[in-house]
């Protein structure tokens, strides 16, 4: 791990404090800061439950707070009782009703705005309606669907019936979708004819369709959202209209009240392993950690209307779309379609037409827009935006400076906030009316995070920038609970070192001299692309299931823009091709593993050998690819590898 590179110095030396103005209305100042870490370090369990009582509307109050007795499988208030969606919509009917909660922007233009009144009533209806197929509590529901408000509504109707939903990406497969259906054994699926993406219609009920043909017999009923109008598939008897299951429907339906364990959501992510895992998140102790960084992180207010531009096919499109902001009582944004339809100023045009206030977008999405220059943003009027933070990714400096001088006009806070699928909200971030920021660094913990970098005995590393293992040392109440179907996968995967102590996040990073956490990359087989995690693994998986590859391996190099791109090498069953005959390979391959996977998945470079270098243990050696990848000089002695040749076939020099 090279923590100490010459541009990483050279940026601890810019730093941002929080603009004098945003200070005195911040909800979090800097002594309510001081006092929620004394609190949170003298009394742990006591600031959860503070929190939880302050937070959370609980239909019957907790009385125990953290129950470790089957540790690392922990439980957080667990006989408290409540319902995620009377949280985020009902609580704030008796003064709110008429306040928006959902703006909504199609790709095409098209606007609606839904008030929390007509949110409720359309939970609802699609509550009832779900009810009426016989879906309730603990049944799984599969969500693939275009970004937009009804994403939103048919996710809270599930968490409104005690259903857990597991949202698949619009952007996936048939095949990804078919896995994931397959391993929740999920019994619904609520989808729609099709989305606006790139002005382009994405096929979703016709991949639906397909993803349902195998390994899928545990779905009964198909629930399709006519969005975009144009012909269908509708199979008599397991598929139904969402208007026609919604029409008639009573706009009341009675929370099902769970218990602050029960399951409100599955989120399949990449790990090292082939196969993605469920992630399982609980109902109150997700909730309560997504209000609180709603409100301290992000500082959102009544008047504020905050754009989170993440799909909710991804956990920040969960935290800080579909529930934080609601929960809050805040207006959130939803956008249907890309950034640069029908130009790179789309994003700006947005922020200025609704006046939005808070804007959380990703790197990648960044770095995409600055090379369209500042023209795009400086021609809209963006002076509604009172804050900015990025999520996925490290931020670079270049991008973050950007960020900060032409979109945030130098006068916004910008958080960059750690965190993951599995740790269901923020973690590591900057609160913005108290943290100075530093280019590329996420900053400090929040309270009640018992975040820190360890060497391999897992003892804390104290030398300011020695890179080491990032964990979180005590359980916090919005952890992943499982991997869905597999306790021991979960205890594996998060828990292997440190006597199972500690919660191993998979990123390495180093501490500076101010105690400032820098994130340095994973430690794993995992790759970043464009801010979406994807095993290496599941790369490989997919090419070696093509009937002319016998081997595959996939590294990463960095890209400017996406931040990783992936790079395949492979081995053919046939003869090696060359010319004409590998671009026509190449062509085919990227082609199967969109099928595969999905289109984020297609490697960027795909090159072709008749072996691949390996250890004479046969571990193939990812380091050496890695250097091949990236076009470095090969330092390592390469001549135990049995066929050199390869290694030149790889570099594309033979
Ligand atoms: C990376 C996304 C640096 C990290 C919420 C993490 C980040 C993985 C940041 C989780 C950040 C996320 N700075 N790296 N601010 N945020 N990451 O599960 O490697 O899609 O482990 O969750 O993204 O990705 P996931």
């Amino acid at each position: 791990m090279s923590s100490n590179d010459i541009s990483s110095v050279l940026t601890e030396n810019r730093r941002f404090d929080p603009p004098a103005d945003f200070v005195s209305q911040a909800r979090i100042k800097a002594a309510d800061l001081e006092a929620l870490v004394k609190q949170a370090e003298q009394d742990y369990e006591g600031f959860w439950a503070d929190q939880a009582k302050q937070h959370v509307n609980w239909k019957q109050p907790f009385s125990t707070i953290l129950n470790a007795d089957n540790a690392p499988h922990y439980r957080w208030f667990e006989d408290g009782v409540l319902n995620v969606s009377y949280n985020c919509i009902d609580r704030h009917l008796a003064e709110k009703a008429d306040k928006t909660a959902i703006i909504f922007e199609g790709e095409q233009g098209d606007v609606t705005h839904i008030s929390y009144q007509q949110l409720h009533d359309e939970v609802c209806r699609l509550a009832n309606g779900l009810k009426s197929l016989g879906i309730g509590k603990g049944d799984r529901v599969i969500i693939y669907m275009p970004m937009t408000a009804q994403a939103v509504i048919a996710m809270q109707a599930c968490a409104r019936i005690g259903a857990i939903h597991s949202v698949v990406f619009g952007g996936f497969s048939a095949e990804s979708l078919r896995d994931r259906i397959a391993d929740a054994s999920a019994t619904a699926l609520i989808t729609a004819d099709g989305g606006n993406r790139g002005a382009k219609v994405v096929e979703l009920k016709s991949a639906a369709d397909k993803a349902l043909e195998e390994r899928c017999d545990s779905i009964e009923h198909v629930v399709v959202l006519k969005r975009t109008g144009h012909d269908i598939n509708i199979q008599a008897g397991r598929d139904v209209w969402w208007h026609d299951l919604v029409a008639g429907q009573a706009s009341e339906c009675e929370p099902e009240w769970v218990e602050a364990e029960h399951p409100l959501f599955l989120l399949y992510t990449s790990g090292s392993t082939g196969k993605p895992k469920g992630i399982q998140h609980s109902s109150a102790g997700y909730l309560l950690s997504a209000i609180q960084t709603n409100l301290w992180v992000f500082d959102l207010k009544d008047d504020d209307i905050f754009w989170c531009t993440a799909d909710v096919g991804w956990i920040t499109g969960h935290t800080y779309v579909a529930y934080g902001p609601l929960a809050v009582g805040a207006t959130t944004v939803i956008y249907e379609g890309a950034p640069v339809v029908p130009d790179a100023g789309r994003f700006w045009k947005i922020c200025q037409d609704h006046k939005v206030t808070v804007f959380y977008t990703a790197p990648t999405a960044i770095r995409a827009l600055m090379k369209f220059g500042d023209d795009y943003p400086s021609s809209y009027d963006l002076s509604s935006i009172r804050l900015l933070g990025t999520v996925g990714e490290p931020i670079n400096p270049e991008a973050w400076m950007w960020y900060h001088r032409v979109i945030g006009r130098e006068r916004c806070p910008i958080v960059d906030t750690w965190w993951q699928t599995e740790t269901g909200a923020n973690m590591i971030t900057p609160l913005p009316g108290v943290t100075s920021t530093k280019p590329g660094s996420c900053t400090l913990a929040l309270p009640g995070i018992a975040a820190d970098v360890v060497n391999e005995a897992g003892e804390s590393i104290t030398e300011a920038n020695k890179g080491g293992y990032l964990v979180i040392k005590k359980p916090w109440p919005s952890m992943l609970r499982t991997i869905w179907g597999d306790d021991q996968r979960y205890v594996d995967t998060y828990f292997p070192k440190f006597d199972g102590k500690y919660y191993l996040c998979g990123d390495s990073a180093r501490k500076d001299e101010d105690g400032y956490y820098w994130i340095m990359g994973r430690i794993d087989d995992v790759v970043n692309i464009s801010g979406h995690r994807l095993g290496t693994m599941e790369v490989e998986s997919s090419l070696v299931a093509h009937d002319k590859v016998v081997e595959a391996a996939v590294v990463s190099r960095p890209h400017d823009v996406k931040g990783e791109a992936i790079v395949a090498f492979v081995i053919c069953k046939d003869e090696r091709p060359v010319g004409a005959d590998a671009e026509t390979m190449v062509q085919e391959l990227r082609n199967w593993v969109g099928e595969q996977i999905g289109a984020i998945a297609k490697p960027d470079d795909i090159r072709f050998a008749e072996g691949l270098p390996k250890t004479r243990s046969g571990k193939i050696m990812r380091r050496l690819l890695r250097t091949i990848a990236r076009g470095e000089e090969i330092t390592s002695d390469t001549s135990t590898l049995e066929n050199e040749q390869v290694v030149l076939q790889l570099q594309g020099k033979a």
